[in-house]
């Protein structure tokens, strides 16, 4: 830098100045070198730098041209400098200036441009997800019963035995507990009641009999569970909606008319529906209700050969259901003489597999995203 000159740290006589003449040439070199110093100091350090050498008041490089060039000169040279040294000092002071502003310019714009915004870059995609296949399912069966009058209630997936099995025409030791064993929770001792995770949602119709008086229509979706192990078919958590109709004159007829009606609305106006005798402690009589398979329109035949869907019965096992069975009508405190009803059993996780074609259970419950997807 500037400093490191040291003309301006020499008297005019020392350096052999002695005509106005050689003034003008003498300040033009200082000038020179002011411009290029300029031009050289890029940031704030490197211009803090830069005036000081120039405008420093104890050793700034018009300070040393004031203290050894204008003060000690012979009274000819005297107004040159002084001349001279003004102009120079206007041309360092302003320039000065306008590097600082140059320089807070430049580093504001290197900022802005860090922060730019790039509006053609993709945007941040926030996937919302969607409903799970059971659930949608669930939905599609409560919008069909509810155009038909039926409102959802819902219950304790935790359940005594009394609701599980008892009042529902199970006494111990009947053999469909068989089918329905079940996860009993630990108990301290003394409990009043064994607890148990529902083997199914019928609970809901003696739990909903107990709160309302007839005439009843509700539907109750909901997880049950069983001792099963899991393989394609089985889950020991699943899914069900059960229904109950109960009031002074249902009858057997409006028990199928409505089961038909749900089926058509669930699978297509071209299935048919066909029902088969059965058996459960709490409807009389009960029955297993079939439909028509979607896959093979009924043929049991496809492509030539076997339907893979009904193995060429041309018929799919949909779900149990039933008249409700007088004895139930006891543990509620209906009268079995006066009222009568219907109940059935819905199996989610099978309907949406028959609807969908998907013929594993387990992979509701892996929640692997590319099956999930298909489902939007
Ligand atoms: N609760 C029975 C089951 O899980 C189904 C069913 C419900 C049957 C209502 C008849 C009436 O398997």
């Amino acid at each position: 830098m500037s400093t490191s000159d040291s003309k301006t740290t020499q008297s005019l006589a020392a350096l052999g100045v002695t005509e106005t003449a050689q003034v003008t040439p003498l300040f033009a070199n200082v000038r020179a070198r002011f411009d290029s110093d300029a031009s050289a100091a890029h940031d704030e350090a490197g211009w803090k730098q830069f005036r000081d050498a120039w405008l420093g008041r104890k050793s700034g490089v018009l300070t040393q041209i004031t203290d050894n060039w204008l003060k000690p000169a012979t009274p000819e040279l005297k107004r040159a400098v002084g001349a001279s040294l003004n102009e120079l000092r206007a041309h360092v002071e302003s320039h000065v200036e306008a590097r600082r502003l140059a320089i807070e310019a430049g580093a504001e714009e290197a900022a802005l441009a860090k922060d730019r915004v790039d509006l053609s870059l993709p945007g941040v995609i926030h996937p919302i997800g969607s409903h799970h296949l059971i659930r949608q399912v669930f939905q599609e069966v409560e919008d069909i019963f509810f155009s038909i009058g039926f409102s959802v209630v819902e219950g304790p997936e935790i359940e005594t035995p009394y609701y599980n099995f008892e009042a529902l025409n199970i006494p111990e030791f009947h053999p469909v507990r068989d089918d329905m064993d079940t996860f009993y929770l630990e108990l301290p001792k003394g409990a009043p009641t064994p607890l148990l995770l529902r083997t199914h949602t019928s609970p809901m119709q003696i739990r909903t009999m107990e709160q309302q008086k007839p005439p009843v229509r509700v539907i109750v979706p909901g997880k049950v569970y069983r001792r099963d192990n899991p393989d394609a078919t089985h889950s020991f958590m699943f899914h069900q909606v059960e229904g109950l109709a109960v009031d002074t004159d249902i009858t057997f007829c409006d028990f199928t008319g409505t089961i038909e009606y749900f089926v058509r609305q669930f699978f297509g106006p071209s299935v048919k529906t066909r029902f088969r005798p059965s058996y459960f402690p709490f409807t009389e009589p009960s029955v297993e209700f079939d439909v028509s398979c979607p896959f093979c329109g009924g043929t049991g035949s496809s492509n030539g050969g076997t339907c893979s869907k009904c193995k060429g019965a041309a018929w799919i096992e949909l779900f149990g259901a039933g008249m409700v069975d007088p004895a139930v009508y006891g543990f509620v405190n209906y009268d079995p003489k006066k009222v009568s009803g219907f109940a059935f059993g819905i199996g989610i996780d099978r309907l949406a597999m028959l609807k969908y074609g998907i013929d594993d259970v387990q992979i509701f419950f892996q929640n692997d995203v590319r099956f999930l997807r298909q489902f939007p």
